[in-house]
């Protein structure tokens, strides 16, 4: 029969008339770039994060280079990030021609390794990005903790993780920064791009703003040099919508990953996700580890199954970075994990019947 992937179709289907009545209403207003509808989105954001300020930007990749800016990052500063994670965490570094320094993750949680983060700390480290891998949450006590003895400043890259919880706190809350996306497919995925950043600083909260629309303030005015990051009314309408579902989708997820669990239990060559003590996943993706992934993953989709590999290649190995001298051996975890996570569809609409389907698929692959 076959799997997709991911199935937005059936998604939007039970929202339709929600949506498209939003979207009336910006076209009614003729009012398409930041304005009410994105004040609403973003107070109800602050609301369901439990932040102070949620800041609605034109993607998760402006989120990060935004926070990087507003943390004052400049050419030169060093600032720590995963290896093995999108390339946007690091990209918004170079962006600022500061420097990515990469560290490894730990393999059962594809997050941050705190001893390896800790042991690439130097005179010029200004800041770090750990990263909510796959929808769960970093250890972001310690990286706290880290960046107290080092004086770093915290960007929380929660782009996959809107919703996430850890000791009772929202992913991207933790941080002085906390940078969502909302590409279409994630959990709380908009129409095209758009992004958001939390925090609870107002100091912060003020500089992001600024820098979001070109540092601009009043009109015309440019105090500093800042990018054009702004989010979008349309998406602000669907994000909306979305938001209110957002839990009870995160919530199916969170029940495939465990019927994936039971069936696989029984295997020992496939390693499923644990989640952190103190977490709750919401499966941005359901992430597995396993020998000869690639030849799985050929079998899967000869039969019509969905998997994706993410990450293929690790940071301190992608060409663009081979100025900064990168080995393989450097970080084996990282390298490691970029050729045996294979990860399999996971949606609100999923029935038990494809995740049956994808597991008995990926067992007789093995
Ligand atoms: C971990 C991570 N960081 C940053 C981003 C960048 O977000 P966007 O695609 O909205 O720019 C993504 C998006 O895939 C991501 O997964």
């Amino acid at each position: 029969m076959g799997v997709p992937f991911l199935d937005l179709k059936a998604q939007f289907a039970t929202i339709k008339d929600d949506v498209l009545a939003g979207i009336a209403n910006v076209f009614d207003d003729q009012a398409f770039v930041l304005g009410k509808y994105v004040e609403a989105f973003e107070n109800e954001c602050a609301e369901y994060l439990g932040v102070k300020h949620a800041i609605g930007v034109s993607s998760g990749s402006d989120a990060l280079l935004i926070s990087l800016m507003a943390a004052g990052i400049k050419p030169g500063d060093e600032v720590i990030v995963p290896a093995f994670t999108f390339f946007a965490t690091a990209g918004a570094v170079s962006r600022l021609n500061a420097k990515p320094v990469f560290c490894d993750v730990q393999e059962d949680t594809f997050n941050v390794d705190l001893d390896d983060a800790r042991a690439k700390v130097s005179q010029k480290t200004k800041a770090i990005i750990p990263v909510d891998l796959y929808g769960q949450c970093a250890d972001m006590e310690g990286v706290m903790n880290l960046a107290r003895e080092h004086d770093l400043a915290v960007i929380e890259d929660a782009a996959q993780a809107f919703g996430a919880v850890r000791n009772g706190q929202k992913a991207g809350t933790f941080a002085h920064y906390g940078c969502f996306s909302f590409y279409p497919t994630k959990n709380l995925g908009g129409a095209g791009d758009g992004g958001m950043i939390a925090t609870n600083d107002d100091e912060l909260a003020d500089r992001a703003r600024l820098l979001r629309l070109h540092g601009e303030r009043p009109r015309y005015h440019n105090k500093v040099v800042g990018v054009c990051g702004r989010l979008d009314a349309l998406q602000a309408v669907v994000l909306s919508v979305k938001l209110k579902h957002l839990d009870e989708w995160n919530k199916r997820r969170a029940e495939i990953a465990a019927l994936y669990n039971n069936h696989f239990a029984a295997n020992d060559k496939i390693k499923t996700p644990p989640v952190s003590d103190g977490n709750s996943h919401i499966y941005h993706q359901y992430t597995i580890r396993i020998p000869e992934r690639d030849s799985v993953a050929t079998k899967l989709a000869e039969q019509g199954i969905g998997c994706g590999v993410y990450y293929p290649v690790p940071l301190h190995l992608q060409e663009c970075f081979a100025d900064l001298g990168g080995k393989l051996g450097d970080l084996p975890v990282s390298e490691r994990l970029c050729s045996t996570a294979l990860s399999l569809p996971v949606f609100d609409r999923m029935t038990d019947q494809q995740v049956e389907e994808v597991s008995k698929a990926v067992l007789a692959a093995l």
